[in-house]
């Protein structure tokens, strides 16, 4: 007999199929009952989600009485790892500073690029490891790191090293991405560095088996569509999924050329037309959007009914970074993906655990509440999910239980 537990509530929410789910299809089911609604889990795995009654042995944690049951969220846009803030910089924006004015005066990734270089290994990983403790009594059961912040292939090659020391370490499910292309490194000619990330680093980072998968950031400040479609070749060539950061600060079309490339997600879309729109909507590529930085950039919202009437499959992440979302807890995203973005709450819900979890290649693992699963669940203190949204800067999570072991428990 292996060692089981259960969880009982009042309800249950979770999405019901295998991602992408997209906006035509159910966001999410609810059930309760009288005795309230449980999961139980065997050896780390869901071996039931439903009414309370059907439970196989009693519950281990919760009341009938009280609090919502969901699976954990997984929050698939993380600049983790980095070390230091950069509080200043938002102040200089509160003055007038555009974003794009700091990137231009050193400032903004090159600066976290010199504060990663500047401190040791150590440094990085106890910046680090609190912050993936806090992620965790927020509900995040399951995070991308990136790199990024390297900019030279030595750097990003010791940033996706430090990841995957931090994913050994994390109770959370980790994934680690290569941002190959983030920012044209001091010196460089864009083009020669673009090559060198195609030639060198994605094989060697691959060959390591140090990430996931590859990302990389196109925008006028950046990288371009034609960048893009060097790194995705180089990223086929080693095997690894694309992920793209389109659309963020102005129109590029890398969302539709994201689609058209089969990325696994395209993110941050402030700026995607209807072309682009269309494309995802046609696609496997997930969008994802990421609310906390546009409220924190006071940037034009992505369109997000477009993408719900087009039925794009849609995810909701943090995009934790010291720049422009130093916001961590996935229960802030979700509101702001409710009262800026519009999504309603079980849409909300889908986007914030079964997408990403498909985008960071986990679906089949992590993200919903069914049996075969494995037990990655979260105790709210409401009864209904909808209170997450609505209550925003509130802790909703009572326990994270992560592969059926309570992980965080509030007031423990
Ligand atoms: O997702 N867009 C580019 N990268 C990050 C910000 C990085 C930074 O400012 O440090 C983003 O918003
Ligand atoms: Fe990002």
């Amino acid at each position: 007999m292996g060692t089981r537990g259960a969880a009982v509530a009042v309800s249950i929410a979770t999405a019901a199929g295998p991602p992408p789910v997209d906006s035509s299809s159910l966001a999410a089911t609810v059930t309760d009952g009288p005795g309230g609604a449980g999961v139980a889990w065997e050896d780390g795995t869901i071996v039931y989600a439903g009414h309370a009654e059907g439970l196989p042995w009693a519950p281990t944690i919760g009341s009938p009485d009280a609090g919502c049951l969901v699976p954990g969220f997984v929050d698939c846009h993380v600049h983790l790892p980095f070390v230091g803030w950069r509080d200043d910089e938002f102040e200089a924006r509160l003055r007038g500073v555009s974003y794009r004015e700091l990137h231009g005066q050193d400032g903004g990734i090159f600066r976290s690029s010199r504060m990663l270089r500047a401190a040791d290994d150590d440094e990085v990983l106890g910046f680090c490891r609190p912050l993936l403790d806090e992620m965790l009594t927020l509900g995040t059961t399951a995070v991308e790191l990136k790199t990024g912040y390297g900019l030279s292939v030595e750097e990003e090659l010791r940033q996706a090293r430090l990841a995957r020391r931090l994913a050994a370490e994390a109770a959370q499910a980790c994934s680690v991405t290569l941002l190959a292309c983030h920012a044209v490194p001091d010196g460089w000619d864009r083009a020669e560095w673009v090559g060198v990330a195609c030639d060198e680093l994605i094989p060697r980072a691959a060959a390591e088996r140090l990430v996931d998968a590859v990302d990389v950031y196109v925008e006028d400040i950046a990288f371009t569509l034609d960048d893009l479609d060097a790194v995705a070749d180089a990223a086929a060539v080693a095997g690894l999924p694309l992920r793209v950061h389109a659309d963020q600060l102005g129109h590029t079309g890398a969302a539709a050329r994201a689609a058209e490339l089969g990325a696994r997600s395209a993110d941050h879309l402030n700026h995607t037309d209807t072309g682009g729109t269309e494309a995802l909507a046609a696609s496997g590529t997930i969008a994802v959007l990421l609310p906390a930085s546009t409220f924190f950039l006071r940037a034009r919202p992505a369109d997000v009914a477009a993408l719900r009437s087009a039925d794009a499959a849609i995810a909701v992440a943090t995009d934790f970074n010291p720049g422009t979302s130093p916001v961590c807890s996935m229960p802030e995203a979700i509101a702001m993906a409710s009262t800026v973005y519009g999504l309603a709450p079980l849409e909300a819900l889908t986007a914030a655990t079964v997408n990403p979890a498909h985008v960071l290649g986990l679906g089949d693992r992590l993200g919903r509440l069914a049996p075969g699963l494995r037990a990655d669940l979260l105790l709210l203190d409401a009864p209904r999910f909808a209170s997450v949204p609505y209550r925003p800067g509130h802790d909703p999570v009572v326990a994270t239980i992560v592969g059926g072991e309570v992980v965080a428990e509030r007031g423990a």
